[in-house]
């Protein structure tokens, strides 16, 4: 679908990964972080906009990445440098977005083995409801409220509860405006979509679209990986 484009995030340094590139370019499989997380993107059942936002000392080679495999599917991108926070990299891929673009996924190059029908059904059902859409999953831990002290407050209700993953999905508008209007950092662009006062629902998000953050994180991408090529 041509007004649907992807904003794939990878512009930050991985410091949590502690390995010398930046995390998007870590190996993964035969590829990279950002190989396998393009890959899931054009496995889109409708070829969306495609925009990087890398870091500012990788675009040319982000450039390659992407060509290589968007030149194939014939998918139109563009390549930006991001910035200081992972928020203003979202910004900067904003900035870049054709004219024609109505609705925005915003994605972590971080979850690179998110399926592709994730991608799917979050644009789907932005379009369908006309505001933002995000995949979370129930909490599966106890979750405990605690003092500075470190002394348990009391048990969070976890059925009130989800963890937030990527893409998220809003209308190019409501992003847009969001990003203009908000003040301060925010986690995520739904915390920032919310902090604007617009709605966001969420829908059921995959245990596959866990983000790499730590070493034990990685490694567990490799199994699946090599689980996916047998
Ligand atoms: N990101 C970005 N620009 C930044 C910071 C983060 O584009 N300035 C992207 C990362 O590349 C990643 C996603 O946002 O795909 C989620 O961020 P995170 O997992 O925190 O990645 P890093 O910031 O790279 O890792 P760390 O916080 O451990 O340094
Ligand atoms: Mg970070």
């Amino acid at each position: 679908d041509s007004t649907v484009a992807v904003i794939v995030v990878a512009a930050g340094s991985g410091t949590r990964l502690g390995r010398p590139e930046p995390k998007a370019f870590v190996p993964l499989g035969d590829d990279t972080v950002l190989g396998v997380a393009l890959d899931a993107v054009l496995g889109m059942s409708d070829a969306p906009y495609l925009v990087v936002v890398a870091p500012d000392e990788r675009v040319e080679e982000a450039r390659a990445i992407v060509a290589a495999r968007a030149g194939g599917a014939s998918v139109a991108f563009d390549v930006v440098a991001g910035g200081e926070t992972r928020q203003e990299s979202v910004s900067r891929g904003i900035g870049a977005l054709p004219h024609v673009i109505e609705t925005v996924l915003v994605h972590d190059a971080a979850r690179p083995l998110t399926p592709s029908i994730v991608f799917d059904e979050v644009a789907a059902a932005v379009r369908a409801r006309g505001h933002g859409v995000v995949p979370g999953l129930p909490v599966i831990d106890t979750i405990k409220r605690v003092d500075a002290r470190g002394r348990i407050v009391a048990t969070v209700d976890r059925s009130e509860l989800a963890a937030m993953q990527t893409p998220q999905g809003f209308p190019r508008s409501a992003l847009e405006h969001a990003y203009s209007r908000a003040h301060g950092e925010h986690t995520d662009d739904a915390a920032l979509v919310e902090s604007v006062g617009m709605p966001i629902d969420i829908v059921p998000g995959d245990a596959r679209a866990f983000k790499i953050t730590v070493p034990a994180d990685l490694h567990r991408a490799e199994q699946l990986v090599a689980e996916r090529a047998d």
